[in-house]
This record gives structure tokens, C-alpha cells and sequence, in this order.
């Protein structure tokens, strides 16, 4: 008999105590769901990048916020599909535009549900980029003050939390300041803190109908940098930000966990829109098993770092009983 001294098996030997020694565990509140919701839609649009995600019509939102809570589901993060673009996207700041709608519909259906407000433009410009362009040019502190009056007037309508999405410099400072200026000292801002340009946004910029021409490489983050990618959460750390957020998620394990290991702040991680399509394609495929690989996905990310996940999956797992 060979003589082992270390025999990790052991722990292995039946479900229970596999269950018993299992390090993380993931669980629904702590998951947050991101939906899609258009205007002047007569009725659901299948996102065909995103098999399973829909263009949810206005006037369902009301239902579906209630299936979404019935589901289990605590947060969700809303996103606009506007009818109404124009060179800075001025539907955002407007009371009655539809970022406040959607607000103030989710609020009045279902109360207790957390509302996360993405807080960008690129929806609801003509050009699809994610600010003012002035001078050929996304003019950084021209579209800061955009991005303060849109996040005033989602707060007004009931968001619970600001999610700055522009990777615009100093957004995060300059919303914290409107918000407490505006008597809004209360609403947390989770910045999309450390966000690559990434090629995995490729169905989310379908999903949304987004005018896609040139690139974003001018403010967000070259996914080849690491120094850079943790210098950008930390300075959102710096201006006030209540939780950091690394987006996209799959690819940048190690980031997340560079940033976890750097800040004491909360850390979310956004499982982007292409990594739910490469899931899902290959599992329709048949190559891989579906519901193995969302939970193996989901829970490489929460072994890295992230205390919240932001994923399209999470619907699914939901109603399926999954988490
Ligand atoms: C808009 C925004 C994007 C995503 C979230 N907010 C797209 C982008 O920046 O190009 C990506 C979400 C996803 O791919 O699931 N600023
Ligand atoms: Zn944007």
C-alpha cells in the first residue's frame, strides 16, 4: 500500500461533505438583473445576440417587474431604449423622459425593489458615443454636468442607486455633489469604476439599437493595462464612490482580484452581454452544459472578488430554481 500523507479525496468522497467544504456559495440576493426596457415598442423584441433576453415594451414594465420580484429577485439595473435621441441625449435630464418613466413605473409596481439608474448617454445620442462630442472630440467636463442632471432627475424619480457608466474622469465626484446639492445624500453611487473597451459589449450595443461607429477607446479602459484598469477604481474610491465595479467580468479575473485585495470598498462585477451569448450559443450548440456553466461563470467571478453580480443569467436561475 503506498503510504500518501496528503489525500485532499477525502473531503471529496459524497455530496454532503463536498457541500460542507465548498468555499463560496452564490445566492440570489446578491445577484442583480439588467432588462432592457423600450419605448413606443408594441410588443416584446427577442434580442436575437442574447437568446432568452428580451426589448421589453414600456407598457409591460409594469408586469414584468412584478414577475421579475415574484422570481426572487431583489435588484434590477434598467436600461432605456430611447426613440427620442439628439446630440447630448437631453431625454435623460428630462422629468418625463425615459429614464424618469421607467424610474417612477418600477417604483410605484413594486416599492421594496432596489433600482440600480446606468447612468450614460450613449441610448439616447444621435452618435451613440457615451458624451458631448465638441471639437471632434467627447468633451470629458461638458458631459459631466449632463451626467449630474441626469442623475438628479433619476433620483428624483425614485432610483436607489447611481451606476455612472460614461468613463468619463471626475464623474463620480460630480454626481456625489449634485446628489448631496439636491438634498440626495442618501443615494448610493456604484461606479462602473474599472471599465474595459471590450469587444463583449458586442451584443448590448444590438440589444440597444446603439449607433456604433467609431470607438471608445478614448475614455474607456485599453484591456491590456492592469496598473491602469486598478488606478481607475482606486481613484473612484477617492471620489466618493460607495462600490467599484470591474466590467467586463470574465476576462478580468485577476483584476478583480487586484482591486478586492486593494480597497476595503464593496466590489461588483458585471457579467457583460457577451458572456451571457458565448453561454448560450455553445450550450445550444451542444458543447457545453448550460446551467454548469452559468453557475461555474458565476462563481469564478465571486471566487475572485466580487461580492455583487450584475448578470443576465440571473432571470433564469431564478425562475428555474437554480440559486
Ligand atoms: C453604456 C453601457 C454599456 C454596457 C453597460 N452600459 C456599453 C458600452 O459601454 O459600450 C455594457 C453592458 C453589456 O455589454 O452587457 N455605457
Ligand atoms: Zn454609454
Amino acid at each position: 500500500m503506498i503510504n500518501l500523507h496528503q489525500r485532499p479525496r477525502r473531503l471529496r468522497i459524497n455530496a454532503f461533505i463536498r457541500q460542507a467544504f465548498q468555499e463560496i456559495n452564490l445566492s440570489l440576493n446578491k445577484l442583480v438583473f439588467p432588462i432592457f426596457v423600450e419605448e413606443n415598442l408594441s410588443d416584446y423584441q427577442e434580442i436575437t445576440t442574447m437568446p432568452g433576453i428580451m426589448r421589453i415594451p414600456e407598457k409591460k414594465l409594469a408586469y414584468e417587474i412584478e414577475r421579475i420580484a415574484k422570481a426572487g429577485i431583489n435588484i434590477v439595473l434598467l436600461f432605456g431604449i430611447s426613440h427620442h435621441t439628439d446630440d447630448t441625449g437631453s431625454d435623460t435630464w428630462n422629468e418625463n423622459g425615459l429614464i424618469a418613466r421607467i424610474i417612477r413605473t418600477c417604483k410605484h409596481t413594486v416599492p421594496e425593489m432596489v433600482l440600480i439608474s446606468d447612468t450614460c448617454f450613449c441610448q439616447y445620442t444621435t452618435h451613440g458615443h457615451c458624451g458631448i462630442i465638441y471639437n471632434n472630440n467627447i468633451d470629458n467636463d461638458q458631459t459631466l454636468i449632463n451626467l449630474c442632471k441626469q442623475a438628479v432627475v433619476a433620483t428624483a424619480a425614485g432610483a436607489d442607486f447611481i451606476a455612472p457608466s460614461a468613463s468619463m474622469d471626475g464623474q463620480v465626484q460630480s454626481i456625489r455633489k449634485a446628489l448631496d446639492l439636491s438634498g440626495f445624500n442618501q443615494t448610493a453611487i456604484i461606479s462602473y469604476s474599472t471599465k474595459f473597451a471590450s469587444s463583449f459589449y458586442g451584443p448590448f450595443r444590438q440589444a440597444t439599437k446603439i449607433n456604433y461607429e467609431s470607438n471608445r477607446d478614448t475614455y474607456q479602459i485599453n484591456p491590456m493595462n492592469r496598473r491602469e484598469a486598478i488606478r481607475e477604481s482606486l481613484i473612484d474610491m477617492n471620489e466618493g464612490a460607495d462600490a467599484l465595479m470591474v466590467k467586463p467580468a470574465g476576462a478580468y479575473l485577476d483584476i478583480l482580484r487586484d482591486i478586492r485585495e486593494k480597497t476595503e470598498l464593496p466590489l461588483a462585477a458585471f457579467q457583460v452581454s457577451g458572456e451571457y451569448s458565448m453561454i448560450k450559443f455553445a450550450s445550444k450548440a451542444g458543447a457545453i452544459d448550460e446551467n454548469k456553466a452559468i453557475l461555474e461563470s458565476l462563481g469564478s467571478i465571486k471566487r475572485a472578488g466580487a461580492d455583487i453580480i450584475f448578470s443576465y443569467f440571473t432571470l433564469d436561475l431564478a425562475e428555474k430554481k437554480l440559486l
